[in-house]
Formats: C-alpha cells, structure tokens, sequence
C-alpha cells in the first residue's frame, strides 16, 4: 500500500472538524457536560494515498472517520469531497454520496446479520443502492465480489457463523467495495486477527486499492501496521492532531513529545530500533474536560508554563511535516 502519489490532488479536504457529543442532564442532579470527540482537525487526504490515523483508545479515531463519511454530523467545520461541501448536503444527495465513502467496521462479526446468507450480506448495499440490477445480474455480482476478497462462490450460501475471523473480514471488505466506492475509512480492520491473519487482509486491501483506484483512511491504535500500510499518518491524542508527516518521516524523525513516547512503547524490546524512550506519566485527561493549553501537557516530559496555557497550533516544520508542539 506504499505506493506514493506525489500529485496534490485532494479527494478529501476537512476544515476544523470538531464533533462534540452532550453528555448527562438526563438524571436528577446531573448537570449536562460536553465532550469534545474530534477537536478542530485540518487536514486533507490525496488521492490515491493511504492516510493512517493512530492514537490511543478514545482519542477520537473512529468518530472522525464517521463524521467524514457523514454517518454523523459534525459539530461544526467542513467537510469538502471532491470540492463540494458534504456538510450541506441534504438527504437526496447525501445518498448519492454512499457509493462513493465506505466505511469498513472493526467488528466483523457484530455488524454482520447472523442470520442472513455471505450473499446477503455481500448484496446489502447493491439490494438498497442499485435496486436497477436484475437479481441473476447481483447474484453474479456477489460470486465476483466474493472472488475478488479471496474467497470462492461456493461460499454464497453459508453463514457468518460458518467462517473464521478473516474470512469475515473478508466478506466485509467485499461488501464495503460492492459499490466500487472511491473513498474508503478502515476501522480497526486487522485489529481482532491473528498477525499472519492481518498480513493476508493488509495485502488483500493494498491489491484491491490498485485495482480499484481507491484512498483509505486507515484507523488502527497498532503502530506497527499503520507504518506498513499508510503514506501519511496522522497522530490524534484527545481528538487533536499532534503530528501529520509522511510514514516513513513520522518513524524515523518522530518530533512530538507524544508521538516520541509511543514509539518508545513500540520499540521496547528490540535491540535493533532503539530510540530515545520518553516514559509517560499519568493518564489520559477525561475528554470532558480537556486541557485548555496543549492536551498532551499534563503528561509530557518536557512541559513549560506555557504549554499548560495555549494551545500550539499545528505548523509545519518541513515540507509535508507538520507538528503542534510549542517546544519543538
Ligand atoms: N455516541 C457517543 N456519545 C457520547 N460519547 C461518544 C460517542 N461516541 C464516541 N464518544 C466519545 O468520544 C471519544 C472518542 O471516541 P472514539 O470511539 O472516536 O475513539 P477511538 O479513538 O475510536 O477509540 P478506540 O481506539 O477505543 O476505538 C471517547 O471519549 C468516546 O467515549
Ligand atoms: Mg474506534
């Protein structure tokens, strides 16, 4: 999936994203809280590429990828797809729009009906998208579908229950391209395999982007994949971008406090990557009551006065680099 697009096109452009979720003033004595999911992101994705988005559980990686999609609408800020503003679309031309953003889920097995067929399943989308198909033209469409993901025709008739863990992502793969989507979000797609498991579905998913011109956001907490799939990665922590830099720039230069420390983790045990460790204190601040200056400031190593007080803007520091750190 390291194919490199130097061409600036962008497929994606989002604008100071921010989705913000109430929280309370349901019970008697509770007083209503924010929580500030995905928090102000600037960024956009090229055509083609594969940007990787990696950060600890909560900090905002799977709401983003639904607000991009606009299975959810964001607080406020904008979303641009293909230069149009999806914020403002209304429902007709939202659903248009389906075909062309996919969203491919962490959990196979939970957003799988057990009870419906792989043909099923696999059809789900073309049943409610394209309803033009003659059935025998979706039926053909499936085993094609199935073969495409690595699995057989045969297999059209069974049940989820009847395949293991990567053959389920597989026929939720195939059902997320059914569409021949342009834009894909990732979530957590090899998160639950075994590793020689996650090997096969990342190839899976680098062949069937070069054969179907298609950009992922990929979504995983796990270092070590997002490094193997994605041209760019972007670093959340509490719904903020800490870091945007090519992959390659991102492991071996990494300058945020934060990213430094989660390389650390990673490296950890092997003589051959030895970098600076950064140990981390404390906790991840409540998301209720973020930080007002930098958020990684409570448990960054380096931390002034300032940090505590203003945020730092996200800068770029060389070309494509780009890091929100007052002190680097
Ligand atoms: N529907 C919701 N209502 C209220 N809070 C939510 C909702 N969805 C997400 N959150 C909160 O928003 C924050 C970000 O959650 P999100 O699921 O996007 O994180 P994540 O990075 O995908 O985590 P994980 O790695 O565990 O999947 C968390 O604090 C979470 O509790
Ligand atoms: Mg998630």
């Amino acid at each position: 999936m390291n194919h490199r697009s130097s061409t600036g096109d962008i497929l994606l452009d989002a604008r100071e994203v921010t989705k913000e979720y109430r929280l309370g003033g349901a019970f008697f004595g509770a007083r209503a809280a924010t929580l500030t999911a995905v928090n102000r992101l600037t960024f956009s994705v090229r055509r083609g590429e594969t940007l990787g988005v990696v950060g600890e559980s909560g900090c905002g990686k799977s709401t983003l990828g639904r607000v991009l999609l606009r299975l959810e609408d964001p607080t406020s800020g904008s979303v641009a797809f293909e230069g149009e503003d999806i914020v403002r679309y209304d429902h007709r031309k939202l659903r248009a729009l389906r075909k062309d953003m996919q969203f491919i889920f962490q959990d196979p097995y939970s957003s799988m009906n057990p009870k419906m067929t792989i043909r099923d399943i696999v059809l789900e989308p073309l049943d409610n998208y394209r309803k033009d198909l003659s059935v025998a033209r979706k039926e053909r469409l499936a085993g094609d579908l199935l073969e495409m993901v690595g699995l057989t025709r045969d297999m059209m008739r069974r049940y989820p229950h009847e395949f293991s863990g990567g053959q389920r992502q597989r026929v939720v793969i195939a059902r997320g391209i059914a569409l021949n989507p342009k834009f894909v979000v990732c979530d957590e797609v090899v998160s639950a395999l075994d590793v020689s498991v996650q090997a096969q579905v990342i190839n899976l998913l680098a062949d069937l982007k070069q054969r179907l011109s298609l950009t992922y956001l990929f979504i995983s907490h796990d270092l070590r994949v997002i490094r193997h799939v994605s041209d760019r990665v972007m670093v959340l922590y509490l719904g903020q971008i800490m870091e945007l830099a090519p992959a390659d720039e991102l492991y071996e230069g990494p300058l945020h406090p934060y990213t430094r420390s989660l390389l650390g983790a990673i490296s950890k045990g092997d003589p051959r990557n030895r970098q600076e460790r950064v140990i981390l204190r404390g906790e991840i601040p409540s998301p209720l009551n973020a930080p007002r200056g930098c958020p990684f400031a409570t448990r960054c190593p380096i931390a002034e006065a300032r940090c505590h007080e203003e945020k730092p803007p996200l800068v770029e520091r060389s070309d494509g680099h780009a890091v929100s750190c007052w002190l680097v």
